[in-house]
């Protein structure tokens, strides 16, 4: 069996191949002929030949078993709170999931370089990358598993996944302003005038190194071993075409997409999300995530902008920091996360009760015309940095309908008034223009751009 997991109460919006979803395939099988995945592949299915010229990383071909249980929620239409980690995240639907979803706990973030100058070979692995990351999000190995299949090959699937469940694994794909480049892919007259190149901020000491990129993945999973072994798969199955640019592991959600539930904390001890965008709103989201048709770029409607921020944060100072400097800088007490003056974390804030530099009073949307974002980061700790201090910060990430009104106004804002930046450095950034979801087994990321 590939990826384990008994009892397999399959959601017939989550696997096209339900047949073989249900029961899984020993050891050595490789079976998988006439498969619903195969047919779901077919049109586009690369020959086993092609397959192995990824290195072995084949798709479609194989038997295969889906791990774990299906919860009652739905793709990137419409999330509810997944009920179990374990769980699968409907990969289609009209917006891709990873965005709306309940914010899972883990992520691993990378951004690609593509390195081939063919357009057909960058449509291919679009579409290569959907059906690995249909098959992925579904608990399922790619191809004809980790073992098993031609001797003489690398296995498909790099195998650390084998016996895990879904983790509500999603994967949500971008693309960079570089990508629309004159003289690349001929998408120069499709680049939407709202993916702009990030202006310089104050305070910025970007590194190149983690900045950037013409494609991005974000893998967010319950379990961080999933969200790895996704990236590294895609990675893997774009050799030749694609560079891994930089990349970045989180352990711990900074926000929340689901108001009911607990509000996580980041490593300055504060509850963060509080105020964030309700996943399950859908006026919301048609408001402030969503690129609409009227938008200007068609092929980005139901898409989104995603923008990533590598936020280095000086624990050693902040933790030697009075408690009430903390609840002055952000203007929020740290115990129950309410706003100055306030009992309640979600009582309404009274702006002018805090600091003028205070960063809620600064961020909140009635300081910026009503422009909200949808915040997805993720707290990360990278070792130290060799004198001791923890290389640790928030990696920053804001889906929005146009950064043009909200990360751009809302970040000059804060970079020349935020109390906060005594504590922490931007160091890392990238924009993305983020696709709308992939609709069924016939679509994949980006048709309507490249095709
Ligand atoms: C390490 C850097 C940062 C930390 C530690 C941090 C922390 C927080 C905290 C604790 C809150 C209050 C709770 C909440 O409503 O979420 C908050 C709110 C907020 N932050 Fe940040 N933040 C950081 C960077 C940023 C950046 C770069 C932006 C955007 C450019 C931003 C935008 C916001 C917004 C829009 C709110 C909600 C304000 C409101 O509606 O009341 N934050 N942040």
């Amino acid at each position: 069996m590939h990826r384990a997991g008994d009892g397999h109460a399959v959601d017939d919006q989550t696997t096209e191949g339900s047949p073989e979803a249900t029961e899984g395939a020993g050891p050595g099988t490789a079976a998988g002929a006439g498969s619903a995945t195969d047919a779901a592949d077919s049109g586009a299915a690369p020959s086993r030949r092609a397959l192995l010229g990824w290195g072995g990383a084949g798709l479609a071909l194989g038997a295969v078993a889906a791990g774990g249980t299906v919860a009652a929620v739905r793709g990137g239409d419409r999330i509810e709170p997944a009920a179990e980690s374990g769980a699968a995240v409907p990969f289609h639907g009209t917006h891709q999931a990873g965005i709306a979803t309940a914010v899972q706990d883990r992520l691993h973030f990378a951004s690609f370089d593509v390195t081939t100058k063919d357009r057909a070979e960058l449509v291919q692995l679009l579409k290569d990358w959907t059906r690995a990351a249909e098959r992925m999000t579904a608990g399922r190995t790619i191809g004809e598993g980790a073992y098993g299949g031609v001797a003489e090959a690398p296995p498909d699937d790099t195998g650390e996944a084998l016996g895990l469940k879904p983790s509500r694994l999603s994967l949500t794909v971008g693309f960079g302003p570089s990508l629309f480049a004159e003289n690349r892919f001929g998408l120069a007259d499709r680049r939407p005038d709202a993916l702009v190149d990030l202006p310089g901020f104050p305070g910025d000491n970007l590194d190149p190194a983690r900045t950037g990129g013409d494609l991005c993945v974000q893998a967010c999973a319950d379990d961080p071993q999933v969200a790895v072994h996704a990236i590294r798969n895609l990675a893997r199955i774009g050799f030749g075409k694609v560079a891994v640019r930089w990349s970045q592991l989180g352990f711990g959600k900074t926000s929340s997409t689901t108001p009911g539930a607990q509000t996580p904390r980041n490593l300055f001890g504060f509850k963060d999300g509080t105020e964030n965008i309700d996943g399950a709103d859908p006026a919301a989201l048609d408001r402030h995530v969503w690129v609409s048709a009227k938008d200007g770029a068609g092929w980005l409607a139901g898409g989104s902008y995603l923008v990533a921020r590598r936020i280095s944060m000086r624990i050693e100072s902040w933790d030697r920091t009075s408690l009430q400097e903390q609840e002055d800088i952000f203007g929020r007490d740290k115990g129950e996360g309410a706003p100055v003056g306030k009992a309640h974390e979600h009582d309404k804030p009274n702006l002018k009760a805090m600091l003028p530099t205070a960063h809620v009073r600064l961020a909140h949307p009635d300081a910026h015309h009503g422009v909200r974002m949808l915040r997805r980061g993720y707290s990360f700790t990278d070792g130290t940095d060799g004198l001791g201090r923890l290389d640790a910060g928030l990696f920053f990430l804001a889906y929005q309908r146009d950064v043009r009104d909200a990360f751009i106004p809302v970040q000059q804002s804060l970079a020349r008034s935020d109390a906060l930046n005594e504590y922490i450095q931007h160091v890392g950034s990238a924009v993305f223009a983020v696709p709308p979801g992939v609709r069924d087994t016939g679509d994949w990321w980006g048709r309507a751009l490249v095709s």
